[in-house]
């Protein structure tokens, strides 16, 4: 083989057509935005302050970081587990999940471990969806807009369709869906290219809740289609004290016939380095997942597993969420009284009662979200998220994740108002 021929090597042109077309997850490059700009920034006096990820700062509960320690020196647990989970770890979500929420599941069949939620919502739409290349026959997941921005770029990767159900005020964020499914064949989608139908309540990044009411409809709407109830429940214990609890859609009787939902350890218990999740529901669904992730994957560590099991039903881990949800709501209040003096039309903004964001509409004087968020990072290094990160809809807006100290939410203000970000 000549010099020439081997200098001819185009790695790009092996791409697959999703991947060709597919930026690197919008965290990710913003954090590679902001690691470039640190050593100026910091020279500057204004070293980032990052309010982008929905990562918790704090450590864990020290009993649970226990768990794992006294899990590592157990015999057998560092052997390949299963993609469903150990029978240990299937049993607690099995109790968590009657205990939280009040709903019967068989730990057998209708509970699969996730390496975090997002990797069990990547695997579900795999699952479902068959590639098309031709815009026409691709099928189509609904999602959230603005909505969590995995779920595009995932249905995407296996070549289908997401359709965004706008959420907004004027529907308090939750569309009718006999309504989408109108304007979704007035665009020659026809029911039968629907495969799934993803809610996430409380709702990243809006903190949007919902109902029984609103899950009832959209139960009955899945069943009358044949779509899979996708309901994704990451922040389901992020809610403020005196809150009622968020639910699970399975509370609704029924519902376990259409549905898959996904839990996450991840927020509450500030672990979300730990990829620790479960699905539980339908067991066809249960066992879709499995299949691609027996081949993609090989389950959770079972150390992670151990750890988990006991997070989800242990006491002291539950005071550890309940602490954090009360400094998460007192972190609002605080960016609420900091925007507010920066001319903000807080009134207008109906903060959210679960989850630690905040959905902020940028200054009139800006044209788009990435402008404003731009100018943020490069003047005063605070990072934020353009709402336009999570769909089309989120233009305008902007997302704070409040997870930081609050001496670091308080230089956030202390910056805006020196570097001149006000409202007006
Ligand atoms: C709505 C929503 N779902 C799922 C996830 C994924 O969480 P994890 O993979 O850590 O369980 C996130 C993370 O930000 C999220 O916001």
């Amino acid at each position: 083989m000549t010099v020439e021929q081997l200098t001819q090597c185009d790695i790009k042109a092996l791409y697959s057509e999703s991947i060709r077309n597919m930026e690197t997850y919008i965290m990710f490059r913003i954090a590679k935005r902001v690691a470039e700009l640190t050593p100026s920034l910091t020279e500057k006096g204004r070293p980032p302050v990052k309010l982008s990820m929905g990562a918790p700062v704090v450590d864990p509960p020290k009993i649970l970081t226990q768990k794992l320690k006294e899990a590592i020196d157990q015999s057998g647990m560092h052997t390949y587990s299963t993609p469903r989970g150990e029978k240990f770890f299937r049993d607690a979500v099995s109790e968590r999940m009657k205990n939280r929420f009040g709903v019967e599941i068989d730990a057998n069949t209708e509970v699969c471990s996730l390496i975090g939620s997002k990797e069990g919502l990547a695997n579900i739409f795999r699952a479902l969806i068959s590639y098309r290349s031709n815009p026409s026959e691709k099928e189509v997941i609904m999602v959230p807009d603005p909505g969590y921005a995995s779920y595009a770029d995932a249905i995407k990767i296996c070549g289908g369709f997401p359709y965004g159900m706008r959420l907004a005020p004027e529907n308090q964020y939750k569309p009718d869906f006999e309504d989408l499914l109108a304007d979704m064949k007035s665009k020659g989608i026809t029911p039968e290219r629907i495969k799934g139908l993803v809610l996430n309540y409380p709702s990243n990044p809006i903190g949007a809740p919902a109902g029984l009411d609103y899950y009832q409809k959209a139960v009955d709407f899945c069943r009358k289609y044949n779509i899979l109830l996708i309901s994704d429940v990451a922040y389901a214990d992020v809610y403020f004290p005196g809150e009622e609890p968020p639910h699970s859609v399975l509370e609704i009787p029924g519902a376990k016939d259409i549905t898959l939902e996904f839990h996450s350890l991840s927020k509450p218990y500030a672990t979300t380095g730990w990829r620790m999740g479960f699905a539980v529901g339908h067991k066809d669904a249960i066992d879709a997942l499995e299949r691609v992730k027996g081949t993609v994957d090989s389950g959770i560590f079972k150390c992670i597993q151990k750890a988990a099991a006991f997070a989800m039903n242990s006491p002291e881990c539950f005071e550890f969420v309940v602490q954090q949800n009360k400094q998460y709501k007192i972190n609002q209040q605080k960016m609420l009284e900091g925007l507010k003096s920066l001319g903000w039309p807080v009134e207008e903004i109906s903060p959210p009662k679960a989850t630690f964001y905040l959905w902020v509409p940028i200054p009139p004087r800006y044209k788009t979200a990435a402008d404003f968020c731009t100018e943020l990072l490069e003047k005063s290094g605070v990072v934020v998220v353009p709402g336009t990160a999570f769909g089309q809809y989120g233009e305008g807006y902007l997302r704070m994740s409040l997870v930081d100290t609050p001496e670091n939410l308080q230089e956030v203000i202390r910056r805006m108002k020196e570097d001149g970000f006000t409202y007006a």
